[in-house]
């Protein structure tokens, strides 16, 4: 057995990538630390979506006591660095020419005032539609590109016992689809003005009351579940055809491929019903905290471990998005990660790369939360009428911190 290096350290790291396939992806990285002699310490937090783990992780640090990483994106890196909890890692990144390798928006969002205090893994594209393949020739239908089409769809697979819509009690992802909506519906430009600016007149439009109602249409084709099912339970029954498509990001293929199936083949994949021009992201990434001297040479291996080539391809593989390193060939990833790979550059220059929200991505964490729970009671409350949740948007929006 090969003697420990003397800078071994811990690695502590916050996640809540669960599932079979999730969890698949992070054993590279794990293999990767410990093939260094450092310590991995799982924090893990089965909670698609995170919220369970933000709260985790604030009574951490809170406590004096932060995990070495924790996966944490967008925005909320932004307000732990300006706590000042964040470490900063630039001299890394200048020796490993992050600058160089990485598109602007991921760069952006890494850094704080300036400096990198947080290492990216993926970009995954939130606005698709995947859909299965033997059900959809079952209805003799084409892939939906307008939400009409998309309600035809469903109606027919409803018709012949395929449950239209996959979909589960997790919370997130009632705000998922409904931001996939309001792209789809009203476009790229609105989203950003309704949510990133919060503009009272957007909020407060024919345009949004069109959104809400189709959002909530979206309802009655939904696949019966409970409370405690989890996206992944979903997704596992779009495999097996017991339903017929699903509005999720592209972490689905992790599942979809660790069930031995093609996705682009099996299970097809779409940009979610009108919105092909536009491409939501979600850039995972580990932002660092400040660690004790004994665990900063294992800290800035493991930022190094997530930046590195051959593990950016090795994990997006298995994760289902694409690397953030521009110098990553695509030649071994499926159809759907190519074409996201595509869209995301023809997204970067039309102007029509968007933060998901749902996914921690361009807003407060707080103003999210605040949105979450207007929508979350939206989709709920059968009472609840589109013209007050619009009421209640606006209220939020109104409370909100300027946007910057
Ligand atoms: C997202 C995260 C993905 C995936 C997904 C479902 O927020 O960025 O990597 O884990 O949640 O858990």
């Amino acid at each position: 057995m090969l003697a420990a290096p003397c800078h071994a350290g811990e690695v502590e790291v916050l996640h809540f990538w669960t599932s079979g396939g999730e969890a698949g992806a992070l054993a590279q990285l794990k293999t990767s630390i410990r093939s260094k002699g450092h310590a991995w310490k799982d924090f893990a937090v089965a909670d698609g979506g995170g919220g369970l783990a933000m709260t985790l992780l604030s009574s951490r640090v809170m406590s004096g006591n932060p995990p070495t990483a924790a996966q944490i994106k967008g925005a909320s890196i932004q307000e732990w660095a300006n706590a000042g909890k964040l470490a900063n890692i630039d001299a890394l990144a200048r020796a490993e020419q992050w600058d160089a390798l990485l598109p602007k928006i991921v760069i952006d969002t890494m850094k704080f005032n300036g400096h990198y205090v947080a290492a990216p893994l993926n970009v995954h594209r939130v606005n698709w539609l995947w859909v299965n393949a033997a059900a959809l020739k079952k209805v003799n239908a084409k892939l939906p590109t307008t939400w009409e089409e998309f309600f035809t769809v469903a109606a027919a697979m409803r018709k012949v016992g395929i449950a239209p819509l996959a979909y589960s009690g997790q919370s997130w992802l009632d705000l998922g689809t409904f931001e996939t909506v309001v792209i789809g519906i009203a476009g790229a430009d609105f989203y950003r003005r309704a949510f990133m600016q919060r503009d009272p007149a957007a909020l407060d439009s024919a345009q949004m009351e069109q959104v809400l109602l189709t959002f909530k249409r979206i309802k009655q084709y939904t696949e019966p579940h409970n409370k405690n099912r989890d996206w992944v339970a979903a997704t596992a029954s779009l495999i097996k055809g017991d339903a017929g498509m699903q509005l999720m990001g592209d972490w689905a293929k992790s599942e979809i491929t660790a069930a031995g199936k093609v996705p682009g083949v099996d299970i097809l994949c779409t940009a979610a019903p009108g919105s092909s021009g536009a491409f939501t992201f979600d850039i995972d990434s580990l932002a660092l905290f400040k660690v004790s001297a004994a665990n900063q040479a294992a800290q800035q291996d493991l930022a190094k471990a997530v930046m590195g080539k051959d593990f950016q391809q090795a994990f997006n593989l298995a994760k289902g998005s694409i690397p953030v390193r521009q110098d990553v060939k695509m030649d071994r990833f499926d159809e759907c990660a190519r074409q996201s790979s595509k869209d995301f550059a023809a997204s970067a220059k039309r102007g029509t790369l968007l933060p998901s929200f749902t996914h921690g991505m361009g807003l407060p964490y707080a103003t999210t939360l605040a949105i979450w729970d207007v929508i979350r009671q939206y989709w709920n409350q059968d009472s609840m009428s589109a013209k007050e949740a619009m009421r209640r948007l606006a209220k939020v929006a109104a409370q909100a911190p300027a946007p910057r």
